[in-house]
Formats: C-alpha cells, structure tokens, sequence
C-alpha cells in the first residue's frame, strides 16, 4: 500500500475531505501518515492505522517517506514546503487544494469529470503536481463543461454568488453572527405584528453600518442583509483576482489557451460574495458558436457525468431544486433557468449551483488520490 501524507486534515476543507475519504472507503487503499503543524508527536486520528502518532508536517524528511501528499493546509504551507521537498530530492506526487502552484506549468488543475485527458496527458508525461481548482470554476465547469467540450463556447459572461465558507471558517461564523445581531436588534418589533416596517428597516440599517470593526474582521463590512461585490485581490486593472481566475483557470482546466497552443475562450463577470453559507452560485451567459435548440443543450449538460442535474426551467422546479439549501452538502450540480436570451438564438442563459466545499474543494483531490492508486 502506498504511503499517503496527509496535511490540514483538521481544517473545514480539510475535514470535509476525511468525510468524503471514509464515505468511499479511500483509506482501505492507502496507509496513511497524518501531519500536524502544531501537535506533532500526537495522536492521529481513527482512520491511522501502522502509523499512529502525528508527524510534524515541517519535517521535509517525514515528508519524503510519502509517495503521494495531499494537502488542504492552505497557501501559506505550500509556499514554505513544497519548494524545499523537491529541493530535497522528493519526488512523490503532491495533490494540493491551495491555489499557490495553480498556474505553474508543471502543475495541472485537477477536476477529472471535465478534464481526465489533461491529467491522464500530464500522468503520461511524468506530471507530479496536481492542484484543485478554484472552487468557483470547478462547480461551473462540472455544471456545463459539457458545451466547452462540445467545442460550443464562443465565449461566456458569469455573474457569482458565492458564499461565506470560500473566505473561510471564521467568515462563516460571522455572517451568522451578523445575522443574529440584525436579529436581536429589532426583535421587540418583529414580535409585534403591527409594528411599522419601515421603522424596522430604519434600525436595521443604522446597525449595520455601526457594526463594530470586530464584527466584520473577516469580511471587513457587513455582509449580513447586504452583499460584497468584490472577491479576493485587486489586480489594479478593475478586475479582481477572483474574476481573473474565472477565464485563466477554466482555459487551464480544458487544455486550451497560451500554455496548451490554442486562443483562449473569454470568460468575464462579476463576482459577489452574498449571505449564503457554503453553495456558490453563478448566473452564466453563453455566446454559442451557432444556434443550438434548447432541448439539445438541456441533453448534452445532462449526459455530461453522474452529477450535474438539469433543473426544468420552471419558477416550482427552480425555487425547489435550484438553491443553496438545496445543494449544500451534497454532490448534486443542478444546472437550470437553460434559455435563449433576447440577444439572439446563440445566446443561451443559465444558473448553476456546487458545494464549494465538495466540488470546488475537497472532492477533486479524493478523486485524483483514486486515479494515482489505479
Ligand atoms: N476564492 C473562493 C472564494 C474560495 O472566496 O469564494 C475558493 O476557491
């Protein structure tokens, strides 16, 4: 059995990734050597079974024990340890949710549903890097890859709505705090049923923007009752980085652009974080490449792979089937609100929805574990 290190495993990524781990039986096929960046010497979790106490996960030795590594542990250990283990001679394959070796040319993003010929290419080529992708496009592509492979795509505008869990643990712990504070503000007048709603609106507006600097320390302005609409770093050029990823990492997912010999599809929007937990959401546009019926899309985004469920485009399906509530937590990528838009017959609208936890997270590393023990 292959020794597997395993890095960041206590986080929420990190945990939603040992779930899915034992859900499919991942840790029968693997002797597993669990790392720690503080706890070293303790005990490792249930699922250790030869290797029982935690392993420091700075020791570039302990670490070339391993043949593969995955690790949920975040940029920041990337940056320090990936460079100094293959400095050291290691050369095992590393499986890495950060988004830290992404765009390296050595490096592949991983989403097997959608790109298996990019990985299975890169395998063949001795490729040792395998990254996941940024969650927002991962959820997208495993919703409509099906028309990028169809070669359909022209081009493709999208609009997010991405949840509080993409920032992290502490930025969904205070979005609800937000929200019960909002709550406990007009509490007295939400119980009367007569009392004015615009008084109401009135103290719920003043609270927010009075909200205490330690009440928005992750986000840094409320998102509670509002929205953010700007994501990750500005690039200085009106984009932020979020948006920039949208069109780099979906070329790079499907082999196409400058890397690959190809001209890249534009893909371009806006990406907002609203007061949803953990399902990302986008409203996508297409300029198709030639007027395809809406019954042939609605088939080929259907039959694309086991996940992805096409939502018929009726307000009782969509306010059902289409939602966060109804996403979260499972691997189900419902793809509705499927029509042509006004614009003209090539251009065809949808809305999309993933855990962006599982999907555009956790799951593609999990999967590219499976692949490299085949
Ligand atoms: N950048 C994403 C977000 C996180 O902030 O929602 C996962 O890639």
């Amino acid at each position: 059995m292959k020794l597997v290190g395993l890095v960041g495993w206590r986080g929420m990524v990190g945990s939603v990734l040992m779930d899915r781990m034992q859900a499919e039986g991942d840790f029968g096929l693997i002797e597993p050597l669990f790392f720690s960046t503080s706890n070293a010497g303790g005990a490792a979790p249930s699922m250790a079974r030869n290797e029982t106490k935690l392993q420091d996960a700075y020791d570039i030795e302990a670490l070339k024990r391993c043949e593969i590594i995955i690790t949920a542990q975040g940029g920041d250990y990337t940056t320090e340890v990936f460079p100094k283990l293959r400095a050291a001679g290691w050369n095992g394959h590393w499986i890495d949710a950060a988004s830290t070796l992404r765009m390296k040319d050595d490096a592949v993003i991983i989403l097997d549903p959608v790109n298996m010929p990019v990985i299975k290419d890169a395998l063949a080529k001795g490729g040792k890097n395998w990254v996941g992708g940024n969650c927002t496009v991962s959820c997208m592509l495993m919703g409509v890859g099906a028309l990028y492979k169809a070669g359909l795509v022209e081009w493709m505008s999208t609009q997010t709505y991405q949840a509080a869990s993409g920032g992290g643990a502490q930025h969904m712990r205070e979005l609800l705090t937000q929200y019960g504070t909002l709550n406990a503000e007009v509490r007295a007048l939400l119980d009367d049923p007569k009392s004015a709603i615009l008084e109401i609106d009135r103290q719920i507006i003043a609270k927010q923007r009075a909200l205490t600097a330690a009440e928005t320390a992750n986000f840094g302005v409320p998102l509670g009752g509002s929205l953010i609409p700007w994501i990750d770093k500005d690039l200085g050029n009106g984009q932020s980085k979020e948006e920039w990823k949208g069109m780099a990492e979906t070329n790079k997912i499907l082999g196409l652009g400058e890397g690959f010999g190809s001209a890249p599809i534009p893909v371009d929007g806006f990406c907002v974080r609203i007061g949803a937990m953990r399902c990302h959401s986008q409203a996508l546009t297409f300029k198709l490449k030639k007027d395809v019926p809406t019954a042939d899309i609605e088939a080929m985004i259907a039959a694309d792979n086991e996940w992805v469920k096409v939502v018929p485009n009726t307000r009782e399906a969509t306010i059902r089937d289409l939602t966060p509530v109804a996403t979260t937590g499972t691997l189900t990528i419902p793809v509705g609100r499927i029509r042509k838009l006004a614009m003209g017959p090539e251009y065809v609208g949808a809305f999309t929805i993933g855990d962006q936890l599982l999907w555009g997270a956790a799951e593609p590393l999990r999967r590219m574990l499976r692949i490299l023990l085949d």
